[in-house]
């Protein structure tokens, strides 16, 4: 089988590309990624000599490319993962999240469908990775986001999804395309873009420099370990229904304020500094414009069905993501000097 993975180079997309090559040598894994300022192949340096890996620089809102790449390829299936992903980016350039996410998505659909549909869509798959932010905002208390949530996203980013989301369901329902979905919770672990909260957190605790905290810390996420994102992702590619969603997350609810402050205190222990002193650098800040209060997901459908559930505890995970950071001090300074944009150019641009 020969799968293409969209934004392999990004944060989740590099989990799921080295479980991929690592678990399935059989599969041949094509990583399709436009390296944004979000896409990293350092991410990936221990598989990218591994025989059945090879990496395709391009643009999935690039029309012609797409369709040239997916005549010469001929894949099997494609899990598309290939997005503009951060919320600020979208209140400021909200274009960009059309293209890629929306525009970028249906040349997807499209290539894959006139691939496939001449020969009939039989061992086909088409994954769309997606989020709970469709799902709009909670209020506080007990409900949770199932697959039955009507959608109401509420930031560019989301609705950017949500609108993806809509087209992969209009390419099952219309043309039969055979497709598969799921939405995701607040992800965190190894490699993660230190513009999100908690690798922002983590690298300004370590330098010394203000944790920005919007609003009062009082909005709400659920966390999930982004190594059992992958293990699920792979679960839903390999055993789940065709034209299903599964919604994903960590059971983990999390005010951001006691979040930040839980970091500090891991923190302090692991750099034997005071407890206390991480705390200090805690700075509240105007809040995100439009700002979600609370996401939390019912992932039952997954467990139950599929026989899926997380293998780390958030404590273990967050242990795992802290001893990474700090023993991975390279990668952070690479990411936030932008040397890190220099590692395609020396590796690929040879061959
Ligand atoms: P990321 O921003 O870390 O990575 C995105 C990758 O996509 C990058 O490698 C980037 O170079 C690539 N990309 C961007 N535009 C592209 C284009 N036009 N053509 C080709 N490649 C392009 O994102 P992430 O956090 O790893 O998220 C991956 C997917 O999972 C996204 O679809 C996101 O919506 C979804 N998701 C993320 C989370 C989370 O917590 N991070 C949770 C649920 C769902
Ligand atoms: O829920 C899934 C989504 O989680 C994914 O679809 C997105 O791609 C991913 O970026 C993430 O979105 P969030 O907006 O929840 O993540 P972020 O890390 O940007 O923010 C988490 C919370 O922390 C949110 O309530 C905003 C707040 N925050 C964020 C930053 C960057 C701060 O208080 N300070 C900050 O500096």
């Amino acid at each position: 089988m020969k799968i293409i993975i969209t934004g392999g180079a990004g944060f989740i997309g590099s989990h799921v590309v080295r479980l991929f090559v690592t678990k399935y040598p059989e599969y041949q894994i094509l990583n399709l990624d436009a390296l944004t300022y979000a896409g990293n192949l350092e991410n990936l340096r221990d598989i990218e000599n591994q025989p059945n890996y090879r990496f395709v620089k391009g643009d999935i809102a690039d029309q012609p490319f797409v369709d040239e790449l997916f005549a010469r390829e001929e894949p099997d299936a494609v899990i598309h993962l290939a997005a503009e992903s951060h919320v600020d980016r979208s209140i400021t350039d909200p274009l960009a999240f059309v293209r890629t996410n929306v525009l970028g998505t249906v040349h997807l659909l499209n290539a894959a469908k006139n691939l496939w549909k001449s020969a009939g869509y039989e061992g086909k798959t088409f994954y769309h990775v997606s989020t709970d932010e469709v799902y709009g905002s909670l209020e506080m208390g007990t409900e949770m986001f199932t697959e039955d949530t009507p959608y109401d996203p509420r930031s560019p980013y989301s609705a950017s999804k949500a609108s993806s989301d809509h087209f992969v369901r209009a390419w099952y329902h219309t043309y039969g395309l055979p497709v598969k979905l799921s939405n995701c919770s607040n992800n965190y672990g190894p490699n993660h873009f230190p513009e999100k909260l908690i690798p922002l957190a983590i690298h300004r605790i370590r330098t010394s420099q203000p944790v920005p905290v919007y609003g009062k810390g009082e909005n709400v996420r659920d966390w999930l370990f982004v190594k059992d994102h992958a293990t699920a992702i792979d679960t839903v590619f390999h055993k789940g229904k065709v034209g299903d969603t599964y919604n994903i997350g960590g059971v983990n609810e999390w005010k951001n304020l006691d979040l930040i402050h839980l970091l500090c205190d891991v923190l302090d222990e692991k750099t034997n500094q005071p407890q206390g002193t991480s705390r200090k650098l805690i700075t509240f800040v105007t809040d995100r414009a439009g700002h979600d209060l609370r996401y939390a997901i019912d992932s039952s459908k997954i467990m139950n069905e599929l026989g899926w559930k997380p293998s780390v505890t958030f404590e273990q995970g967050l242990a795992q993501t802290v001893d990474w950071y700090l023993q991975n001090t390279e990668w952070l300074e690479r990411v936030t000097s932008g040397a890190y944009q220099d590692y395609y150019q020396q590796q690929y641009a040879a061959r």
